[in-house]
C-alpha cells in the first residue's frame, strides 16, 4: 500500500478524522491519562488520533515506516504549536527497538499491515514501562473485502486469537470493546466493519 503517495490526501476524508475521534474516546475511556504519561503512536500516519489525544499526555513519539506521512506529520506540528509531538521513522520489522521506553502505546488501524505480528507485539512488550498500557484498534476479522484481493496483510483479527498472542507476548490483562463501525459502499450497499479495541497492560 502506497502510504507515501496517499499521505497529503489522507486528512481529507471526513471519516478518517471521526474514527480517530472514536478511538480517542474509547482510549479516553479505558486509560487514565494524564501530562506525566510518556506516550507512543505506532503506524501514526499524519498522527489523527495523537491529535485527538495530546492535550491529555505528555511527550508523545509519532512513529511511522511512510516519509510522506511524517512530512506531512510534521507540518501540522509546526502548524500547531505542538511541539511535544516527535515524529520518528521506525519500522519494527527492521529496525532495532529505540531505547526511549514509554507508559502508552497506541496504534490505529496499522496492525493489520504488519506480517509479524506476534514479534511486534514482543516488541510493543519490551517498549513499554512496567505497568503500561497498550491500545490496539484494529478490523475484527473481515472477508478481504476491506482491502480487496491484491492486499497481502491481514484481514482484520479474530479476538481470541489476538488476545492469546497478546498473553504469549507477556501482557497479563487483556479487555476488548468495539469502538468504531466503519462504512464502505460496496456495490449497491453499505457494508459495515467493525473496529475493536483492545487494551493490554503489562505487569
Ligand atoms: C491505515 S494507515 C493508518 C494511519 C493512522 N493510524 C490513521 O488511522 O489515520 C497505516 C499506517 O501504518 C503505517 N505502517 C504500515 N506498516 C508499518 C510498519 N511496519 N511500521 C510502521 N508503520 C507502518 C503506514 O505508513 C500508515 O501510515
Amino acid at each position: 500500500m502506497d502510504f507515501d503517495t496517499r499521505a497529503k490526501q489522507w486528512d481529507n476524508d471526513p471519516i478518517k478524522w471521526e474514527r480517530a475521534a472514536a478511538v480517542a474516546a474509547a482510549i479516553r475511556n479505558r486509560v487514565q491519562l494524564s501530562p506525566d504519561l510518556r506516550a507512543m503512536e505506532y503506524g501514526c500516519g499524519t498522527g489523527l488520533l495523537s491529535f485527538a489525544l495530546c492535550r491529555e499526555l505528555g511527550a508523545i513519539t509519532l512513529a511511522d515506516s511512510s516519509t510522506g506521512m511524517l512530512a506531512v506529520l510534521q507540518e501540522k506540528i509546526t502548524a500547531s504549536g505542538m511541539n511535544h509531538l516527535q515524529p520518528l521513522h521506525l519500522d519494527l520489522a527492521v529496525d532495532p527497538l529505540p531505547t526511549e521506553r514509554y507508559d502508552l502505546i497506541y496504534t490505529l488501524m496499522t496492525l493489520h499491515h504488519v506480517s509479524d505480528v506476534e514479534r511486534i507485539l514482543r516488541d510493543f512488550h519490551a517498549l513499554l514501562r512496567p505497568k503500561g498500557a497498550l491500545c490496539i484498534a484494529d478490523l475484527d476479522q473481515e472477508d478481504g473485502s476491506f482491502h480487496g484481493a491484491s492486499f497481502d496483510g491481514h484481514p482484520g483479527f479474530e479476538r481470541e486469537a489476538l488476545r492469546e498472542q497478546l498473553v504469549r507476548a507477556g501482557f497479563d490483562s487483556v479487555h476488548f470493546e468495539t469502538c468504531y463501525l466503519m462504512r464502505k459502499p460496496q456495490g449497491d450497499r453499505i457494508r459495515e466493519y467493525p473496529i475493536f479495541l483492545a487494551v493490554a497492560t503489562r505487569a
